[in-house]
C-alpha cells in the first residue's frame, strides 16, 4: 500500500515536471496560437495557406533571410503596409500590401506566428519589441 502511494506520488511528479512548460515556452504558444487565428483572418487569402505567396503577385513568407534582414521593419510594414518593391531572393514584387488597423500585441502575435512557421523559426517576437519597432517606422 505505501510502495503504491510513494509510486503513485513519484508519476504525478514525473508527469507536472514533464508538463510544466518555462514562462518563455508560454509566453510563445499564447502568441503563436493568436497569430494563427489573425494570419487566416487577415493574411492568408494574400500569402497563402503556408505562406507561398501567388505566383507574381504575392511574396512568400518563407524567406527566412529576408525576415531575419527585416526582423526590425516587419510591425512597420504590418501597420502601414508596403509600398515600395520587395526582392525575395531573385523575384520582384510590386503590388502594395494594405495597412491594418492592429495594436501591439496583435502585431507581435501575428508575426510570432509567420516567423515560427513556414519553415522560419525566429522566437517569439514580442509587443514590448513591436511598440518599439514602430517608433522609428519610415
Ligand atoms: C491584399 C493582399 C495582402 C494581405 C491581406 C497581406 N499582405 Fe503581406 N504583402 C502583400 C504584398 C503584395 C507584399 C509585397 C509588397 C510590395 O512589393 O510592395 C507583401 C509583403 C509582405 C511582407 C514582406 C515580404 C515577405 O514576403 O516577407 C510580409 C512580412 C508580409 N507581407 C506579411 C503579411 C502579414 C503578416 C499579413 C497579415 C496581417 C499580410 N502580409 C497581409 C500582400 C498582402
Amino acid at each position: 500500500m505505501k510502495l503504491k502511494v510513494i509510486s503513485g506520488i513519484s508519476l504525478i511528479l514525473a508527469v507536472l515536471f514533464f508538463s510544466c512548460q518555462t514562462e518563455k515556452e508560454l509566453e510563445f504558444s499564447r502568441y503563436y496560437t493568436a497569430g494563427s487565428v489573425i494570419y487566416q483572418n487577415k493574411c492568408q487569402n494574400c500569402h497563402g495557406i503556408n505562406g507561398q505567396g501567388l505566383l507574381a503577385l504575392m511574396p512568400p513568407l518563407t524567406d527566412s533571410i529576408y525576415l531575419k534582414t527585416n526582423k526590425g521593419n516587419l510591425a512597420c510594414y504590418i501597420k502601414f503596409g508596403i509600398k515600395l518593391k520587395v526582392t525575395i531572393g531573385t523575384k520582384q514584387f510590386e503590388d502594395t500590401m494594405p495597412a491594418n488597423d492592429f495594436a501591439p500585441i496583435d502585431i507581435a502575435e501575428v508575426l510570432t506566428y509567420v516567423t515560427n512557421s513556414f519553415g522560419n523559426k525566429m522566437g517569439t517576437i514580442t509587443s514590448e519589441r513591436v511598440a518599439d519597432d514602430l517608433k522609428v517606422c519610415k
